[in-house]
């Protein structure tokens, strides 16, 4: 399937982009090189050198334009060309691409498709992650996979009982069935499995402090294309939230995970953990990063192999879906929508 377009995806972290240097990364199969202008504002160019292709990525910053390293085409935030070597006429179609951007929740978002399409107010949000009242682990792995895979494999989490046993996964996640929803207006896909009486997870069992048998709550929200959300709730059993909708009683954990296509066959899997519990302990924040790195480094090889498995089989292989597959259904048929639609 190709990739959804006229859709905002994330780029990068805010963080990645500083003053100095440029970062270079493929978006659906574009190269872009991003930069952050004196102003503080990023700026996001195709990465071709108009002359003969050399990455821009691969010359140098002067200010705020970037000068090619193979022969000096410089070039403006804009994408203008404002100075090529021995000349002083600039050909009037010297410019390259560029791209929409709005930094936004310490994530750089860019926009794929047509510009005067692009609408900031359509950027799903994820406020925890530049929340002083939430602290934030993270990190980004890459993916050889296509990014339908990683969909998938987020809005199932009955896989973590076995790919992820000792870290978030118990014998309970598999059992307890889930419940789904959609909203078809709005383009979201809900799943939500609730647990009651369980164990907890070492994952939760570490960095909690929480001793003893737990209620565990996972409520997905997929804002296809680029941006999932677990919102996470752990509390000792029986321990219900508020009248009021107050939960002080239990600790929570924003997992998010921005899935950007990089290529047909591969993905930036960007992932983090945002909790408003043990804010100030180091050594659980060095824990959950630790562990959710790993867990995910799970998934990767996992999904590295069914895209190995997939390259490899004759045409029309047949899948079966089952209960829990509802929420990854509905998450494919709301991005072939948007690949039909754009
Ligand atoms: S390729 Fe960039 S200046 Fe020649
Ligand atoms: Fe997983």
């Amino acid at each position: 399937m190709p990739f959804p377009r006229n859709q905002w995806y994330v780029a990068a972290y805010g963080k990645e982009i500083g003053s100095e240097g440029m970062l270079a990364r493929t978006i659906c199969g574009e190269p872009i090189v991003f930069y952050r202008t004196s102003a503080g504002e990023v700026a996001a160019l195709n990465d071709r050198c108009v002359h003969r292709r050399y990455p821009l990525s691969e010359g140098n910053r002067d200010g705020d334009t970037i000068v090619c390293g193979y022969h000096g085409f410089t070039y403006a935030p804009d994408g203008r060309c404002v100075a090529v070597p021995g000349q002083t006429r600039i050909p009037r179609t010297a410019r390259v691409p560029v791209y929409r951007v709005v930094e936004r929740d310490s994530l750089v978002w860019v926009w794929i498709g047509d510009a005067e399409a692009a609408d900031p107010q359509a950027i799903p949000r994820a406020p925890w992650l530049d929340s002083p009242d939430w602290v934030t682990v993270r990190g980004m792995e890459p993916l050889a996979a296509r990014y339908e895979l990683l969909v998938d494999n987020l809005l199932d989490l009955s896989h973590e009982t076995y790919l992820h046993g000792g870290y978030i996964g118990t014998p309970e996640v598999a059992q307890t069935p889930i419940t789904t929803e959609v909203d078809e207006k709005a383009g979201v896909v809900y799943v939500s499995r609730r647990m009651t009486d369980v164990e907890c997870p070492p994952f939760y069992a570490r960095s909690t402090g929480i001793d003893g048998r737990i209620d565990r709550w996972q409520d997905i929200e997929y804002h296809p294309p680029c941006l999932y959300l677990l919102h996470s709730r752990i509390a000792p059993t029986g321990v219900a939230p508020l009248a009021d909708g107050d939960d002080p009683r239990a600790c929570h954990a924003e997992i998010v995970y921005a899935i950007t296509p990089e290529t047909e066959t591969s993905t930036h899997d960007f992932w983090m953990v945002s909790r408003d519990f043990a804010r100030e302990d180091e050594e659980v924040s060095a824990f959950l990063a630790e562990s959710n790195r790993t867990v995910v480094l799970q998934d990767v090889r996992a999904l590295d192999l069914l895209e190995k498995v997939i390259a490899a089989e004759p045409e029309g292989y047949q899948e079966l879906s089952i209960n829990i597959d509802t929420g990854g259904l509905a998450a494919r048929r709301l991005l072939k929508r948007m690949v039909e639609g754009a």
